[in-house]
């Protein structure tokens, strides 16, 4: 049995994810962190049935206290990183579902994992079908050198690219670099219309009222086009088998990986 700790339980995805935590046969919920819920029982406010669950609203408070073995950190991009280096120095393994964190925050994540000899899961989605997407999009760029990406969400997220297309775009990118027929010094007109130029991708992201979270990738050959498409509904329940999957197998491995993919048997 694992004890796992949650950043962010009281939240959108974090409370959907406990509920899911409580239920499973493998994983223990042992504490919670949420300021506006600090000194309460986490199980009163998913209203379920389990054993008193603390909820923390200072993350070294909590991790002195609470024996996890691992961490999922499902809080905000400001705040993720330092929660995430705080579990490691505790040599604690950490899973990050929290979207936002940069290339250079995840090299920074890496050499602290290794220095602590701990391991950290970082998956943009735990969606099955967007973990399907990132695969089909990785064989396409393959045989396919032209691609954009779109990534899609509500008027109100604060980060852009969302981590999902952040996690695709470096995906891909190791898979080869998109080609760029007009270099930027030739370019006429508004450039940022293009998008933004992302681990070697063209990126756009679009935020808007009607839309919850899709990612489309858009491949082309001369006279011929691929579109690989995924959406998601309006509830966290896609997310939740993945997170446990991840929770199950962080600790499997020293160091950084990324994608749920990374995890699992293709
Ligand atoms: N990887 C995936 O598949 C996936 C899926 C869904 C969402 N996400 C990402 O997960 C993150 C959370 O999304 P969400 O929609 O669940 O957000 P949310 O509803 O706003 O929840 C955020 C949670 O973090 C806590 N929190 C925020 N700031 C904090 C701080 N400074 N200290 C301690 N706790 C803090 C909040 O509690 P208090 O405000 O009470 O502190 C709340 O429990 C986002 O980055 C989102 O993009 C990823």
């Amino acid at each position: 049995m694992r004890n796992v700790f949650i950043a962010g339980a009281t939240g959108w995805a974090g409370s959907e994810l406990a509920k899911g935590i409580v239920k499973s046969e493998n994983l223990r919920l042992v504490g919670a962190l949420s300021r506006s819920h600090a000194g309460t029982n986490l199980a009163e406010f998913l209203k379920v049935e389990s054993d008193f669950i603390p909820v923390y609203g200072n993350i070294e408070n909590a991790l002195n206290e609470i024996k996890a073995d691992v961490m999922i950190d499902y809080t905000n991009p400001s705040v993720a990183k330092h929660n995430i280096i705080t579990a490691l120095n505790k040599k604690i393994n950490v899973v990050v579902g929290t979207s936002g964190l940069t290339e250079a925050d995840y090299l920074e994540i890496e050499k602290v994992a290794l220095s602590n000899n701990c391991s950290v899961l970082a998956v943009g989605n735990f969606a099955l079908t967007m973990v399907l997407l990132q695969k089909f999009a990785e064989m396409a760029a393959k045989y396919i050198p032209d691609f954009e990406i779109i990534d899609y969400a509500h008027e109100d997220k604060v980060d852009a690219p969302s981590g999902t297309v952040r996690e695709l775009a470096y995906r891909l990118t190791q898979v080869r670099e998109s080609q760029i027929h007009v270099p930027e010094s030739e370019f006429k007109g508004l450039k940022e219309t293009r998008g933004a130029r992302m681990s070697g991708v063209q990126v756009h992201a679009v935020r808007l009222p009607g839309y919850v979270i899709s990612v489309e990738t858009l491949f082309g050959l001369k006279d011929e086009r691929l579109t690989i498409r995924h959406d998601s509904g309006s509830s966290a329940l896609p997310y939740v088998k993945g997170a446990i999957l991840a929770l199950e197998k962080v600790g499997s491995f020293k160091g950084l990986k990324r994608g749920l993919d990374s995890v699992m048997d293709f």
